[in-house]
């Protein structure tokens, strides 16, 4: 188990601890973000809107082996940090398309990562990042089903970037500097999937609603966790549940584990049994899924309104873990409601 600060305050009276008032922890209490919340933007033009309908820019030079039926392929021939404009343009069709694509043995600097990445848009700047340009993502060892007990953000599950931001994220690209070779694999499951999956009755339904994305959660817990404190004030926002993907014009279920408390049109106890069951729905979904085992020069590059994701913990006996994340904003407006 982590050593949590959080865990010194709680009564092992008072029952679970993830029901007391957030502000359990004194850190938190007292901690004063230095960055104001984020206004609405509108991002650039998607940069799949310019790709080669077949890709060709991209598939004349390398070779596309899709992993499972529905998400997830690996590309192989190429070197990211060669590719044209043109040809990173047909990749991000291509990763909205897949959910996410894989490559092997990549060159990358974070440098020219930041400068690749800056083709698709504007650099997301996470709440608990230093950098402005990208995140870096470590491996824990702590067994998050403990770590549960004591805090309230369930940082082990599955998710999408940041989702609670106005502007959630489209396209991350994560590359793995280190790596052990066991453990500290990342899966994937399609959201087009979880959506197509429902049946109609329950496609509707969720049609209807807006799922109430929050970083209150991981505001709570970040400091202890990461040993970062977040930089914003919490936020909530709600948005659709189901989106229709600005690109691929496909419908995509918007709710995740990680960072979606409740449904904004219903009562509570609609809210809570209908998210448990969105919770059970991810987690049953095998059959859209990819999970990838990770080396170092690796890349994965996925589009957040198409996925979500998690690391499978693990105890990192072997040696640690260490990416370096990029991400871009996605829009807002173009869900439709
Ligand atoms: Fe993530």
């Amino acid at each position: 188990m982590a050593t949590l600060e959080a865990h010194k305050h709680i009564s092992p009276d008072s029952g679970k601890p993830t029901i007391l008032h957030p502000n359990f922890n004194p850190k938190i209490r007292n901690w004063k973000p230095t960055d104001p919340l984020r206004e609405e933007i509108t991002p650039p033009k998607d940069r799949a809107h310019f790709a080669d309908p077949d890709k060709k820019r991209l598939l004349s030079v390398a070779t596309a082996t899709d992993l499972t039926e529905g998400i997830g392929t690996l590309l192989e021939g190429v070197q990211l940090s060669q590719l044209s404009g043109d040809q990173l343009d047909d990749l991000a069709l291509l990763v909205a398309e897949r959910g996410v694509v894989f490559l092997r043995d990549q060159d990358l600097t974070t440098d020219k990562q930041v400068q690749l990445f800056e083709h698709y848009g504007i650099l997301d700047k996470h709440p608990a990042q230093k950098s402005v340009r990208h995140v870096t993502i470590k491996g824990s060892s702590s067994d998050h089903r403990q770590d549960s007990v004591y805090t309230p953000w369930p940082q082990a599950g599955w998710h999408a970037d940041t989702s609670f931001e106005i502007n959630p994220p489209s396209y991350s690209l994560l590359r793995m500097e280190e790596h052990p070779p066991v453990g500290g694999d990342t899966a994937w499951v399609s959201q087009y999937g979880l959506f197509d999956a429902l049946s109609p009755a329950y496609q509707k339904l969720f049609e209807g609603l807006h799922a109430v994305h929050t970083s209150r959660l991981q505001y709570d817990t970040i400091l202890d966790l990461w040993g970062v404190g977040p930089n914003r004030p919490p936020i909530d926002t709600h948005h659709v549940a189901v989106r229709t993907h600005p690109v691929t014009g496909l419908k995509a279920w918007n709710v995740n584990e990680g960072f979606v408390t409740g449904f904004a049109e219903l009562k509570k106890a609609e809210s809570d049994k209908l998210l448990e069951f969105a919770n059970w729905h991810i987690h049953s979904a095998d059959d859209h899924l990819v999970r990838w085992k990770w080396a170092v020069g690796s890349v994965a590059m996925w589009d957040n309104r198409a996925v979500i994701h998690r690391v499978i913990p693990g105890k990192y006996e072997q040696g640690s873990r260490r990416g370096v994340r990029t991400t871009v904003f996605g829009e807002k407006r173009e869900y439709i409601v």
